[in-house]
């Protein structure tokens, strides 16, 4: 028999970017639905169009150009936010509106401050509206895990008649256990008949550690869409992990039978593209996608699986795409041996990205040894996107000693103009950064660095990610280099051409 199909909707980039600190671009909000798209998802919530220009320009750029999915937008149930969801996502091939309202009492009292006559005859004309601009239409009941199950079916029955064709039970304060959030499913189906014409979907935050085992539950109750964030990403402590979710359905598909149509040997790429974008660092016990996901420590482990995979392993590193790839270029490989590793990896560059990724391979390759899969997946990502950056930093001079006051200077080229900048200061990062200030004519104040290495070695490349705040609001920026100094400088570049994008430099 063949399983049934699990909608696979994922929120990383609306409920994942309001995690604290996340700041993405249109551009890189694109370039993860692209890779969603690639990994297979059924539908993309893109963001919240009413909540900032910038957000409606990241929807819409994903509704314009990602295709083969479901692309969302999120909308109060608000005439203004459904409407602009609509012009946010009009152009998509499948555009949905997602539109929700509270139904507990503590919201109705506390934060709506509307009876619940009021909420329900709201929640009529709203998904009445949004029916009415496109036809495929989702429901939330905001905080539905805390409702009167009797008022909350009658404001679902509401939002089925008036023509929502998913309706969503989120446990919006993490707050239900497996058991009972099953049961809550099951009383819903049968207080409203109707949910068995619609696909009813969870959305379950993660405050007790339970976003997970709830999704399954609630799957198991009857739901047919998860909603779930790439490496768990979400308000607070998040949503459920996609990753968690598809494989324990790839996992336990016979058990189950219930399955994804997800490709899950896209999984590892995905998050570590959302984990480098976010700034967020995936835990390295954190299942599926951990760096200790695969590992063996123990004698005994080892040695189960040194004899046989399955002893120890539940599933394959390669299926969730952690396979170990041959490609390892070095110094004297050429463009083509560059063109058809980048193939295999699964890459089509245009001419231009070709160009640009091969001229900054033969840098890299001049000083470290082998470039691996890992290695060629970061640079061609930081090539693609450095190719619509304003400022590119041409050079730098960093001076530091144990004696003496750093001095930096930089040149940073902007449409073929060259801006000098240089100071003396403090450290000497500190340094660097203020020359880059210096040569853009702006005044940025660092409110994240980090560091991390992209394979082992000494030679590994470094990737750096800031985060600057230009104006009072914050840009984020990653970089790769062998020399830290040099990745931090084209991080903290990176970040002002994000600022200029947002009109926040000139
Ligand atoms: O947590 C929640 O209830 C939400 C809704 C908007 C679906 O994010
Ligand atoms: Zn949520």
């Amino acid at each position: 028999m063949n399983p049934e199909r699990i909608i696979i909707f994922d929120t990383t980039l609306r409920d994942g970017e309001q995690s604290p600190g996340i700041s993405l671009n249109s551009f890189e909000k694109l370039e993860i639905a692209e890779q969603l798209a690639r990994l297979g998802v059924d539908v993309i919530e893109a963001g919240f169009p009413v909540s900032s220009p910038g957000d409606f320009e990241g929807v819409q750029k994903i509704a314009r150009g990602v295709s083969g999915v479901t692309v969302c937008a999120l909308a109060r149930a608000i005439e203004n936010d459904v409407r602009t969801a609509w012009d946010a996502i009009r152009e998509a091939e499948r555009p949905r509106i997602h539109t929700f309202i509270s139904t507990s009492d503590i919201h109705l009292q506390h934060q709506l401050r509307k009876s619940r006559e009021e909420v329900v005859e709201i929640a009529r004309r709203m998904v009445a509206l949004a029916a009415s601009l496109g036809d495929d239409v989702e429901f939330s009941a905001m905080d539905a895990t805390r409702s009167d199950p009797d008022f909350l079916a009658a404001v679902l029955r509401v939002a089925i008649d008036e023509g929502a064709r998913t309706i969503n039970i989120p446990d919006t304060v993490g707050y239900a256990i497996p058991t009972e959030f099953a049961e809550f499913i099951r009383g819903q189906y049968e207080r409203v008949p109707g949910l068995n014409d619609v696909v009813v979907s969870v959305h379950c935050h993660n405050d007790l550690g339970l976003a997970v085992a709830n999704s399954l539950a609630a799957v198991e109750a009857g739901a047919r869409q998860v909603e779930c964030a790439v490496n768990g990403l979400g308000e607070r402590a998040g949503n459920a992990s996609l990753e968690e979710v598809v494989m324990i359905l790839k996992t336990r598909e016979a058990s189950l039978g219930m399955g994804a149509a997800v490709n899950t040997a896209e999984i590892t790429r995905t998050s570590r593209l959302v984990s480098q974008l976010t700034g967020y660092e995936v835990p390295p016990n954190k299942a599926v996608v951990g760096k200790n996901a695969f590992a063996h420590e123990s004698g005994i482990h080892q040695d189960g699986v040194l004899k046989e995979r399955t002893t120890y392993e539940i599933m394959s590193a390669a299926s969730v795409g952690r396979g170990h790839s041959d490609i390892v270029l070095g110094k004297h490989s050429g463009r083509h041996a560059l063109k058809s590793a980048m193939e295999e990896l699964g890459y089509n560059l245009s001419e231009d990205e070709l160009n640009q990724t091969f001229a900054r391979f033969k840098k890299v390759a001049d000083k470290k040894k082998h470039i691996t899969a890992v290695d060629l997946e970061a640079l061609v990502s930081e090539e693609v996107r450095t190719l619509s950056d304003i400022y590119e930093l041409k050079s730098y001079e960093v001076s530091s000693s144990s004696e003496f006051i750093p001095t930096s200077q930089v040149i940073i080229e902007k449409e073929g103009e060259r801006l000098m900048g240089k100071s003396f200061s403090g450290g000497s990062m500190e340094s660097i950064f203020m020359a880059i200030d210096d040569a853009v004519g702006t005044k940025g104040k660092l409110k994240d660095y980090q560091v991390h290495s992209v394979t082992e070695g000494k030679d590994s490349l470094g990737e750096v990610r800031v985060v600057v705040e230009v104006g009072d609001k914050p840009y984020a920026g990653t970089a790769l280099s062998i020399d830290v100094i040099e990745a931090s400088a084209k991080a903290y570049v990176r970040a002002l051409n994000n600022a200029y994008r947002a009109g926040a430099v000139n």
